[in-house]
């Protein structure tokens, strides 16, 4: 990732909701940016009071100021919102100076550069919820314009919430399949396992404990052993042991398939919203 040589002089928050404001803690904290270099705006005075007196940076609820003032911009509203805001901010959208990000999902780079001025530089984000505690996956693509410099300054900005992967735009709806939707099959898997537990003999808090951290220390043992999850597996699976007989039934149930089955829908999903249906 070609991020430390990366330098954001401004940078502009369009919309202060809940993802500007995990992208936000982790770049300040990173020290991408310094504070007097914020502006973000949104439309609610409960947003911009946060942003004003916990996070110390300038807030409007003008979104042409937001562009007046920062080079480096991230599009954070609500997708049925990106057009009509779009089509406010374009008369002070400079392509040679400004640099617009967005993490709208399912808008596409070319519906983003269409009512901006000719030239726009955009990057396609799709981020995840981890993001909101600094451990997001996010995917970028940069639009026609956008050059590798571009797409080094969104990976900066993003690395400082996460992780980030560059890949082509036809990819992303695979994306949010996969690492956009991906908390939610985690979240239902521990619904799961709780309901197990209690039905175990556990308190729901108890399982709910046992779970989560139990979901926590196996990906910290993938990402810290970068051993494939097929060997980890196979090393807590003794022969005719509990863990065998549980995969057994899993496998026997079709439950990989099962699973394979749940991110192409997404996926699919993903690219009938982007169609608009
Ligand atoms: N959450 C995720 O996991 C995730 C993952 C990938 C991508 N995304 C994308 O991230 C974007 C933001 O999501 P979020 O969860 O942060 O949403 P959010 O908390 O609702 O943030 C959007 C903010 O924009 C404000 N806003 C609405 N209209 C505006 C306008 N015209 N000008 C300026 N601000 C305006 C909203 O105010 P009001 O609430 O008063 O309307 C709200 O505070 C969405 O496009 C979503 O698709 C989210």
């Amino acid at each position: 990732m070609a991020t430390s040589a990366v330098t954001i002089r401004t940078l502009g928050l369009i919309g202060a909701g809940n993802m500007a404001e995990a992208l936000l803690r982790g770049v300040l904290k990173a020290g991408l940016v310094t504070k007097q270099g914020v502006i973000a705006s949104d439309i609610s005075l409960e947003r911009r009071t946060l942003f004003e007196k916990d996070l110390g940076v300038k807030a409007t609820t003008d979104n042409r100021a937001v562009v007046t003032h920062g080079d480096v911009l991230v599009l954070c509203v609500k997708p049925q919102q990106v057009d009509e805001v779009l089509a406010g901010v374009a008369p002070v959208f400079e392509p040679q100076r400004h640099l617009l990000a967005s993490i709208c999902a399912g808008v596409p780079t070319a519906r983003l550069e269409k009512p901006l001025p000719a030239g726009a530089r955009v990057v396609r984000v799709m981020p995840n919820t981890p993001m909101l505690v600094g451990l997001g996956a996010s995917c970028i693509s940069g639009g026609k314009h956008a050059t590798d410099r571009d797409l080094a300054a969104v990976e900066a900005l993003f690395s400082s919430a996460g992780i980030v992967m560059r890949v082509p735009e036809p990819m992303i709806d695979a994306v949010t399949g996969l690492s956009g939707s991906g908390p939610a099959y985690l979240f239902y898997l521990v619904e799961a396992m709780v309901d197990a537990g209690v039905a175990e003999g556990f308190t729901k808090e108890q399982a709910l404990k046992l779970a989560a951290r139990t979901c926590l220390g196996a990906a910290k043992m993938l990402e810290e052993t970068g051993l494939p999850p097929e060997e980890l597996r196979k090393r807590v699976t003794s022969p005719n042991g509990t863990t065998q007989a549980a995969v057994e039934r899993l496998d026997s149930d079709g439950v990989k398939a099962k699973i394979a089955a749940a991110v192409r829908r997404a996926a699919e999903r993903s690219r009938e919203l982007g169609r608009g249906s």
